[in-house]
């Protein structure tokens, strides 16, 4: 794989959108997202939230380093503070992200506490100047990801209004996530299952703006689901935790069946041996094998010898002198499980 940078312009990240990988803390890192770029080079990434008051005040600008090969990846930034946004959005632009994204839609304590994420639902105005002092700062598109609404909101009534100024704002494209968070009472892991699901919700908010492009998340698990969808009207799918625990099923098909395109690697086992090359460039600066494994344990699930693979790769990755050719042990496993099992 190229180490350029794809050069995108603002239709082929539309294109793109048509399926993304969710933002997903300690999930989505730089790793993961090169590991996902072996198995769909089409599908659009997006790193962890990372916190504008992090990046401006905190200087913490190691939070943007990652590899030009994980293209197309949009930035996804935390906060509330309009100029503090602008220039972390300038920032996310200087190192090369090609969308900027505002997470509407986290209920976690912490994120709470620094009026951000899902509470923002309640500002819609704010949530608007954000978006317009971005917008101003950097040539990229700037998008949001929300929710239908927070606890008690009447979702009908405020998403609507939500995405009314956001667009007046200069937002085009959103991702909304199709049920509301608890602020109160629910723990994030809780916030992502338990609040019901409201896809026709999301589906009349496509025909109420029309012109704004519309991805959907929350619980699709198979891309066949994520393919009707996109049959139905809607422009985009995002998908967060069967993305990441059976990357292979949703990413590794997703090329031919979403984007008409030919698939970069021709199975979950040649998509494993494209990331030697990576991890010995990790290892050799330093890193550790389980911190690029660690997100490679679902490649083979609802496989025969997944589990093989799995723990094979999970025990031994955390020893200080693992290397590649654990991957390749795995993958022996992996195939002595299968013929067990033939
Ligand atoms: C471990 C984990 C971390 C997450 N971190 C973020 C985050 O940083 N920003 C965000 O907007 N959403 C975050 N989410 C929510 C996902 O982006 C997504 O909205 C949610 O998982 C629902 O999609 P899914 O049902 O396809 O997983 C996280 C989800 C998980 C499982």
């Amino acid at each position: 794989m190229s180490a350029e940078p794809v050069k995108q312009g603002i239709s082929d990240i539309r294109r793109s959108a048509r399926l993304s990988v969710a933002p997903m803390m300690d999930w989505t890192d730089r790793h993961c997202r090169y590991f996902h770029r072996q198995l769909s080079r089409h599908a659009l990434l997006y790193t962890e939230m990372v916190t504008a008051p992090a990046l401006v005040r905190g200087g913490a600008v190691h939070l943007l380093e990652h590899d030009p090969a994980e293209h197309p990846v949009a930035l996804q930034l935390g906060g509330s503070d309009p100029a503090e946004l602008a220039k972390a959005a300038r920032m996310g632009q200087a190192a090369g992200y090609v969308e900027i994204n505002l997470n509407c839609g986290c209920p976690s304590d912490r994120v709470q506490s620094g009026t951000f994420g899902a509470v923002l639902m309640r500002q819609p105005a704010l949530v608007a100047e954000c978006v317009r002092a971005m917008q101003d700062a950097v040539d990229l598109p700037v998008t949001v990801k929300c929710r239908i609404g927070v606890d008690d909101q009447d979702p009908e009534e405020v998403l609507p209004e939500f995405l009314a100024r956001i667009v007046a704002a200069g937002c085009e494209r959103v991702t909304i996530h199709a049920r509301k968070a608890w602020l109160q009472g629910l723990s994030p892991k809780e916030n992502r299952d338990i609040p019901p699901l409201d896809y026709d919700l999301v589906r009349r908010m496509k025909q109420l703006f029309p012109n704004l492009h519309i991805s959907i998340n929350g619980g699709v698990a198979r891309l066949e689901e994520a393919a009707a969808l996109l049959d139905g009207g809607l422009d985009g799918v995002m998908i967060g935790r069967a993305a990441y625990h059976q990357p292979w099923d949703i990413l590794g098909t997703a090329d031919a069946r979403i984007f008409g395109a030919a698939p970069p690697q021709p199975g979950p086992e040649a998509a494993a041996r494209a990331m030697l090359p990576y991890i010995e460039r990790h290892l050799s600066g330093g890193g550790r094998l389980h911190q690029v494994t660690r997100h490679m344990l679902g490649l083979f699930a609802g496989r025969p010898g997944a589990r093989a693979w799995r723990r094979h790769l999970s025990e031994g990755a955390s020893g200080a002198d693992a290397g590649p050719e654990l991957v390749e042990a795995a993958l022996e496993r992996l195939a002595e499980a299968g013929r067990d099992a033939a």
